[in-house]
């Protein structure tokens, strides 16, 4: 079988979406989740972009295991320093070095000529492999690229030590069949190209990432760069899951192909990074949409009932999605919560399990019937609050109705302190942010507010998603309750505690 590589670059280039940006906290539960999840590479990061980003790479070198981590530099040797130093700790480091090759780049932004950029991408990678061995190379904006130039670029930075020749489409702009000619022209023209990986990186402005990526496979790329859930810049990079499942899915066609992915911790990968990012997955996404595995049509219920393959090509259950199985009751005791949550694939600390099995039991109390997703909600927001909060919420009582001006009065706790303020607003949501303002003294802007609810049913967890603002520093929050005022004054303080640590 022939290993297709699968390069994560959820932490690099999926961060680099607009407002998806994660602490060094969440950075960190990510890339441990990317590593239960198989992956080969972790793009951590790109050290040199700023302090924040070289702390990231380099906790994540020193704690992340088994994949290789990778940091991205531009082909300036204080990128590739910055690099090297924040890999320091990774057993296996590898840095990725671009610069771009496409006439429209080279003339407007690099204002460079050919034989310039070929000069600066070989110094810059034989720079490189002074601090590591695996050095990985991309000509930005490669589907652009005048073919025979690309093919000299290639050739001559594998010549300098490169060991992975990345092809991106960097705007998104190649169409499979295209795409797919370009890399089996390199892979037939290059005359050293049997000495490196051909990888593919491509964006999804067209919606054409995955398949651009597929294509490349064909054609004799064993490198796939891509992000969980496809974010990325602009419209977002080919999605892993879509990849890792076409592989799986069509073996008459990948015949011979296999990846390292653990299928069933895609669903929750996919979940988390979600959560983190405050990024909400649509659900009509193929493999991790919550629509994705379930049949509403009578006539496909009845064909699924007679026969599973009538209308399903994925088991749900294979990426770890289970269709709202009724799963514990009040009366679960703690043995059976904890072998639900290691059948979930969550790794918690005896410590995390205990917080857990509390708001388990506390949601139990209020809520008839717990689902699984119900149980992926309680546990990930435990594993994130376990450290405890700078401001923590005591109560909150809030006035409303239909000719009341909405008013709330909060208490928090800051260490030992509570703290209490009182505040009229628009609703008794607003009220509720704007008496938590006036306790903290803040003025928070909300850039982003989303309510969903976690499963059916009146008595539902209902989970909110928000975007906060305050004084230029941007955090998401998330906070689930079956009561979905005290699901957003949780999301409200998940943000600030980010924001004020
Ligand atoms: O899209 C792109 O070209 C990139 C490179 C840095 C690989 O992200
Ligand atoms: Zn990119």
């Amino acid at each position: 079988m022939d290993k297709i590589i699968i390069f994560d670059t959820t932490l690099r280039d999926g961060e680099q979406a607009p407002g998806a940006s994660l602490n060094q906290k969440e950075k960190l539960e990510v890339a441990q989740a990317l590593s239960y999840l198989g992956v080969d590479v972790i793009e951590a990061g790109f050290p040199i972009s700023s302090k924040g980003d070289f702390d990231s790479v380099n906790l994540i070198a020193k704690t992340i295991k088994g994949p290789v981590i990778c940091g991205l530099s531009r082909s300036l040797k204080k990128d590739i320093d910055a690099a090297a130093q924040a890999l320091k700790p990774a057993k296996r480091p590898r840095i990725h070095v671009f610069l771009a090759t496409s006439k429209i780049h080279m003339k407007y932004k690099l204002k460079k000529a050919e034989g310039e950029i070929l000069r600066l991408a070989v110094e810059a990678v034989s720079y490189a492999r002074k601090f590591c061995s695996d050095i990985e190379f991309s000509p930005e904006d490669a589907s652009r690229t005048e073919s025979d130039f690309l093919d000299r670029v290639v050739e001559a930075v594998i010549k300098a030590g490169a060991r992975t020749v990345n092809i991106p489409d960097t705007v998104g702009y190649a169409e499979p069949e295209e795409f797919g000619k370009i890399i089996r022209r390199i892979k037939e023209n290059v005359p050293n190209i049997n000495q490196a990986v051909i990888s593919v990186h491509c964006h999804n402005d067209l919606g054409l990432g995955v398949a651009n990526s597929l294509s490349a496979i064909k054609n004799g790329a064993r490198q796939v760069e891509c992000t969980i859930n496809g974010i990325g810049e602009r419209a977002g990079n080919a999605s892993m899951e879509e990849i890792v499942m076409s592989i799986d899915t069509r073996k008459d066609i990948y015949a011979g192909l296999k990846t390292g992915i653990v299928k069933k911790n895609i669903y929750k990968t996919s979940r988390l990074v979600s959560k983190l990012t405050g990024f909400l997955v649509a659900p009509n996404k193929a493999i991790v949409g919550g629509n994705a595995f379930r049949h509403e049509s009578g006539i496909h219920q009845d064909g699924v009932l007679k026969e599973r393959s009538t209308y399903e090509i994925i088991h749900g259950e294979d990426v770890g999605f289970q269709v709202e199985g009724l799963v514990l009751g009040k009366h679960s005791g703690r043995h059976a919560f904890s072998e639900r949550v290691k059948r979930l694939g969550f790794h918690l600390s005896e410590k995390q399990l205990n917080y857990a099995f509390e708001s388990f039991k506390e949601l139990a109390d209020k809520k008839k019937d717990i689902f699984e997703d119900d149980l992926r909600t309680i546990i990930e927001d435990q594993m994130r609050v376990i450290k405890a909060p700078l401001w923590q919420l005591l109560s909150f009582e809030v006035n409303s109705g239909t000719n009341i001006a909405p008013k709330s009065t909060v208490r928090l706790k800051k260490k030992e302190t509570s703290l209490q303020d009182s505040s009229s607003g628009d609703g008794p949501v607003d009220a509720c942010f704007k008496a938590i303002d006036k306790i903290i003294g803040i003025k928070g802007a909300l850039e982003d507010f989303r309510l969903e609810a976690v499963t059916r049913g009146k008595d539902a967890l209902g989970e909110v998603s928000l975007r906060l603002k305050v004084e230029g520093k941007v955090a998401s929050g998330r906070g689930s309750s079956t009561d979905i005022i005290e699901a957003a004054v949780k999301a409200y303080l998940d943000a600030i505690n980010k924001i004020e640590k």
